[in-house]
């Protein structure tokens, strides 16, 4: 197996993690992965995911890097059947992985704990691959959309929870980075999607009557 040199042990990073749904389509949902050495790898998954349900059930999953937050925004709202032609079947484990993405890590489980709202996994690389790319322009959209769509998911558990003031901390800082991308990337993909974001929170807080 080849070692990864780039990823730091005890460091987190925001993958794409892909599996397959029972019905073999395949999914795939915004993670975090934390190298616990460089054949070791912990998510925390919070009960609910269907990603969790998958991983349980075929005790495999793929970690498909890419910087693109686009991908990262559309896979985190996406509808129940994603476009199956994204995918390509994964070389050593029973996932899918991305075509677009940069890099795959192929992993299979070794052991879950149980927790109030998470399970933790650890995975064991099986197989790592890492495309040649040129290099970044780095631009504060792309990590402006990223860190609001994490927090659009922890903003629509807090209204479901009537936590409304934890909502709407996050919903001020999301404000931010969406002054941030019109000011940056103005008329792009990111100030589209971060616009859409907004039109969804507020449909949430329609529902929970929450002004
Ligand atoms: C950057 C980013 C990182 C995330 N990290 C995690 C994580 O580590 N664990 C988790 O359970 N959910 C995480 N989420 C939320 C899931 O991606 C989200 O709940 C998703 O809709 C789950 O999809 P699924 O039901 O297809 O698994 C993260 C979201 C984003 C945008």
């Amino acid at each position: 197996m080849k070692r990864l040199k780039t990823p730091r042990i005890g460091e987190t990073y925001e993958i794409l993690l892909s599996t397959y749904d029972s019905d073999h389509s395949p999914n795939a949902a915004p993670m975090g992965i934390r190298f616990l050495s460089y054949e070791r790898i912990r998510i925390r998954l919070f009960k609910g995911s269907r990603t969790l349900q998958n991983i349980l059930a075929r005790r495999c999953a793929v970690a498909n890097l890419t910087n693109d937050a686009i991908l990262f925004y559309g896979l985190t709202f996406k509808g129940p059947d994603l476009n199956s032609n994204l995918f390509t079947k994964a070389r050593l484990v029973n996932a899918p992985m991305l075509k677009s993405a940069d890099g795959h890590i192929e992993m299979e489980l070794v052991k879950t704990t149980q927790h109030k709202d998470v399970v933790l996994a650890e995975l064991r690389i099986k197989r790592s691959h890492l495309r040649h790319v040129v290099p970044p322009f780095y631009s504060r959209a792309a990590h402006a959309l990223v860190e609001s769509t994490i927090h659009a998911t922890r903003i629509h558990e807090f209204l479901v929870h009537k936590q409304k003031r934890k909502a709407v901390k996050l919903i001020h800082i999301i404000n931010h980075y969406k002054e941030i991308i019109g000011r940056v990337s103005p008329d792009s993909d990111h100030e589209r999607a971060i616009k859409d974001l907004q039109t969804r929170i507020n449909r949430w807080k329609r529902s929970q009557s929450i002004c």
